[in-house]
Parts: structure tokens; sequence; C-alpha cells
């Protein structure tokens, strides 16, 4: 373990920093601006999350410059592990990941510590607030901390509360911040007690609700796409459009976590957040300025447009399905209901598609079809603007009536780029026409660092910006329009037969192109 004190780190930090920006063209873009000194305290850090994502993704902002100077990582959960069995778990789990050097592990090891606590015994949160203290100063971090409750969603509540009456909501030394992982809420209801909970402690502009998929790159550039150029907002509305699909497609399954997916479903799991959230940028009317508040403000708008679901002919819009056995990439893949700690008659759905009309405007009768699913044939995140045919096929005699309509697509994963398809006509005498793909590659030309989602997302907390995080309102907004559909479904009589089989490895079940009606499947 490195004996560098906090102030011999800094220097040293200095000097890479200084390299990076000097070495790596773009690197400027990488930062926003300093990170003031702060204490990280990550509730849940024997789990998973901060496993796989919180820990790696600190590390890897470490690495490149990105985490302040000073810093502390303060890990607490109920397992009795002490600093360096902490550490020496998280060297495993970031080293395990591609491509990370080693080298300074050592160095941002002796940042990590840990304090095992019982959630709900209040008398713990005052014994992590008086090592957090004793930490702070030894470490130099000065007042700023990010509490990260990367805990079950059944326990946000216990802790917000125990945090809040041991003084740790307060603002008095320095800024305090509560990062809130998904899913905020299981419905409006519990959704809003949670929001109560936090904010008797802390104020709105202390709460994160994180949603990693806006974090992602290319989502960032969503907005940019449309208000940074301008040939495209003439043509982003009714006139043009003709619908607008959004697919996260998944290949993987339950994996461990049935205890919550049997409970959530795909509908709590993917669509009131991420796939919501999509939808809500690609219809969302520009800002007057690029402010959270601002794009915040615009999203809500949205949220508010939605227009309810006719439940007496919820078929017409909504199609739910679950898998059954199949192969994926070349392997038998078992059937949801034999997945571990899935009840063998489970009926959550794993695959939807959902037809969603947002009422104003500039999106009045264009539908917005969602669709998510696990074990599906690829994974797959993007979207795509179908625009109309052209209004009048003049080479009729020769092509016939139709002419293929353009699209615009907006991959996310695995395809990180923007496309257009255009009609052009094939060299010769004959009037031949082929659609061809204007292509760009995010990683075409730009060699420069990147941040994945999990360190822009915890790297915005440290830095005060919103921007990327939900606000209450907006959440409260997507259970109002989802909750009925979850009562529905989860209450009805026939809820059986409205779940589709589909095989795992498979586009979902075939009611979903039903429902597409004759459009080109999100998938395809
Ligand atoms: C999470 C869901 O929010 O998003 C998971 O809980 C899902 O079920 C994951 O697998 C998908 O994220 P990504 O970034 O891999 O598309």
């Amino acid at each position: 373990m490195s004996s560098k004190t906090p102030e011999e780190r800094e220097s040293q930090v200095e000097v890479q920093g200084e390299a990076v920006n000097e070495e790596r063209d773009g690197a400027s873009c990488l930062w926003l601006g300093p990170v003031e000194p702060c204490a990280i305290v990550i509730f849940g850090a024997s789990g998973d999350l901060t496993a796989r994502k919180l820990v790696p993704a600190l590390y890897n902002l470490y690495t490149q410059g990105g985490l302040p100077r000073r810093f502390l990582i303060l890990g607490a959960a109920r397992s009795g592990l002490s600093d360096d069995e902490f550490r020496s778990r998280m060297k495993k789990a970031v080293l395990a990941g591609e491509g990370r050097d080693p080298g300074p592990w050592e160095e941002f090891a002796a940042c990590l510590h840990y304090q095992p606590l019982t959630y709900d015994e209040p008398g713990d949160y005052t014994t992590l607030g008086v090592r957090l203290e004793r930490l702070e100063a030894l470490h130099g971090t000065g007042g700023g901390r990010v509490f990260n409750l990367a805990v079950p969603p059944d326990i946000y509540q216990t802790v917000a509360v125990n945090l809040g009456r041991a003084g740790l909501g307060r603002q008095e030394r320095g800024w305090t911040r509560v990062v809130v992982e998904k899913p905020f809420g299981r419905d409006l209801a519990s959704a809003r007690a949670l929001n109560q909970a936090l904010t008797a402690h802390f104020d709105e502009e202390q709460v994160y609700r994180i949603d990693h998929y806006l974090a992602k790159e290319t989502v960032q550039n969503i907005l940019m796409l449309r208000f940074a150029n301008a040939i495209f907002e003439p043509v982003w509305n009714r006139n043009y459009v003709d619908h607008v699909s959004i697919v996260s497609s998944e290949t993987l399954g339950v994996e461990h976590r049935a205890g919550y997916y049997e409970r959530a479903g795909v509908l709590r799991d993917m669509f009131q957040n991420h796939m919501l959230q999509l939808l809500s940028l690609v219809a969302q009317e520009p800002p007057s300025i690029f402010e959270a508040e601002r794009v915040r403000d615009e999203k809500v708008k949205v949220f508010r447009s939605f227009r309810p679901f006719d439940l007496d002919n919820l078929d017409a819009n909504l199609v739910l399905g679950q898998y059954g056995q199949g192969t994926v990439n070349g392997q038998p893949a078992p059937p949801y209901r034999a997945e571990a700690g899935v009840a063998p008659d489970s009926l959550t759905p794993t695959f939807a598609l959902m037809k969603i009309f947002v009422d104003n405007w500039r999106w009045q009768g264009v539908p917005f079809f969602l669709v998510s699913g696990k074990r599906m044939r690829s994974k797959i995140t993007r979207l795509v603007i179908h625009f109309k045919e052209v209004p009048h096929a003049l080479m009729r005699q020769v092509l016939g009536d139709h002419i293929t309509a353009n699209r615009l697509a907006l991959g996310i994963h695995p395809d990180e780029t923007i496309s257009l398809t255009i009609q052009t006509k094939n060299p010769g005498a004959r009037l031949c026409l082929r659609t061809v793909r204007m292509l760009f590659d995010y990683h075409q030309g730009y060699e420069a660092p990147r941040l994945e989602a999990y360190e822009k997302a915890l790297l915005d907390c440290m830095l005060g910006e919103r921007i990327l995080f939900w606000r209450q309102d907006g959440l409260e907004m997507c259970w109002s329009f989802l909750d009925p559909v979850l009562n529905l479904c989860e209450t009805c009589g026939n809820r059986a037969e409205r779940l589709k089989p589909y095989p795992a490895g498979s586009w979902g079940p075939p009611e979903a192109a039903a429902l597409m009606r004759g459009r080109p499947l999100p998938w395809a």
C-alpha cells in the first residue's frame, strides 16, 4: 500500500492531468472543470453495482485525472469487512476490466475505506458520520459529500431517513448530495413516498436520481444533433415524420436479479425510465438555454402530453411477452420460468412493445413504438426516425407507387453511429433506385478518451450538474402514465393470456410484429 500523503498524491495527479491534456487531441473536451475535493460514500458497498460499475468508474476517472485532487471513498454495507478486505475485493473487480492500468491502483486504494453498517440501525449512521469526519480530516477533502445509494430499492427510504436523522443531509460545512439509483419507486404512490422521505432531509437540488442511459455519449448527442444543426429541426415533426421507433433489446436474461425483476418486470425495469427518457429526447422542444432546469422543463412537457392508454383497447397499443426456452448466441438458454429465483408460474413480462402518442402540435398523430426485451436475438439500442414517403411518386410508371422513405437512425449500441438512408439512382440506362446509407461513426477520427455512463454521472454529481438526472415532477408524470397500465396488466383476469411467449434468442412474440402493422420492425 502506498504511504504517500494526500498532498503528494495531489501533485502527482496534477502532472498526470497536464500530460493528458497535451498528449491527446480532444482531451480538453473531457472535463467540465475542476472538481472540488469531496468524500464519496457508497451504501451497498459489498454489492454487485459497487463492484461492477461504481468503483471501476471512479478508478477510471482517477486514472484519467478526472477525480478531485483530494478525495476519499467510504464504502458502507452490512458485511463486516476491514478496509483492506474491501480494497482487495475492489482491486479484483476493477482490474478484471479490460485494459485497466494496474499502475495507479495502490495510490487509489489508499483513498478507499470501509465502514460496516446495518441499514436500519440509526446509531450506525452517527458512527459513520464520526468516521467520515476523521477521514475527511485525514484526506483533506473539506466538506463536499456524495452519498450514493447503491442498495436494493426497498432500502432507499431507510437509508435516506437515517442519513437525515443523523444530520448527514445538512450542508453547513460544504455541499451534500445524494444519488439514488433506479428504480425510483414501483408506482406513483411509492415514488412520492420515497421522495417525501428524501426531501424531509434533503432539498430537491441535493437529490440526483440516476438514469445511466442519459449519461451515454450517444444519448447526450441526441439534443446536439437536433439543436446544433439547422437542417433537422424543420423536418422533425408530424409533417415529415411517419413514426419513431426506439428499441433496447438484450441477449441477457434475468441473471441473478430475479428477486428484483420478478416484482418489476420490463415495464418498470426499462420503460418507466430509460425508454421514456429516450422518447423525451426525440420529442422535446428546444429549451431556451442548455441548462438543467430548462431542459428538464421541456421533458416534463413531453411526459405531460402522453396520450393516456385506452384501457378498453390496450392490446392495440401494448404487447407483453415472456421468454421461453431457446438459443442465444449459439448457446441453449432456459426459459424465464426456470431461471434461479423465478416462480415456475411467473407472469412477469420480460418483453414489451408499446405504442405511444404525444398529443401536442408537433407530434399529433405520430406513433412512437418502444420495444425492449430480455433474451432477444441481439443486443441493440437504437432510435429511428422514419420519415414519410415522398408526397408524389413522379416516377410511378417505372418505379411504382412507393419509394422507400428516408430513415435517420441513431445507434446507441453496439454501433455508435448516426445514419441516414437516401434513395439514389443506379448507374445505367434503366431507372433503378437503391437505398444507400450515409454513415457517421462516433469513433471515426476521434481518439481521445471518453467517459462511460457511470463515470459521467458520478462526475456530474460531484460538479453539481443535474442535466442528466431525473427531476421528481418528470418521474411522477411517467409513473402516472404507466400506473393504470400496470394496474390493469397485473390485476386483470386474463393476465396469463396477455403474456405472449417468445423463444429465447428470437425477436419477441409474433404479436409484436402484428402491432407494427406492416411498418419496418424496430430492430430491422
Ligand atoms: C438497467 C436494467 O437499468 O439497464 C437492466 O435494470 C438492463 O435490466 C440494463 O439490463 C440495460 O442497460 P444497458 O446500458 O446495458 O443497455
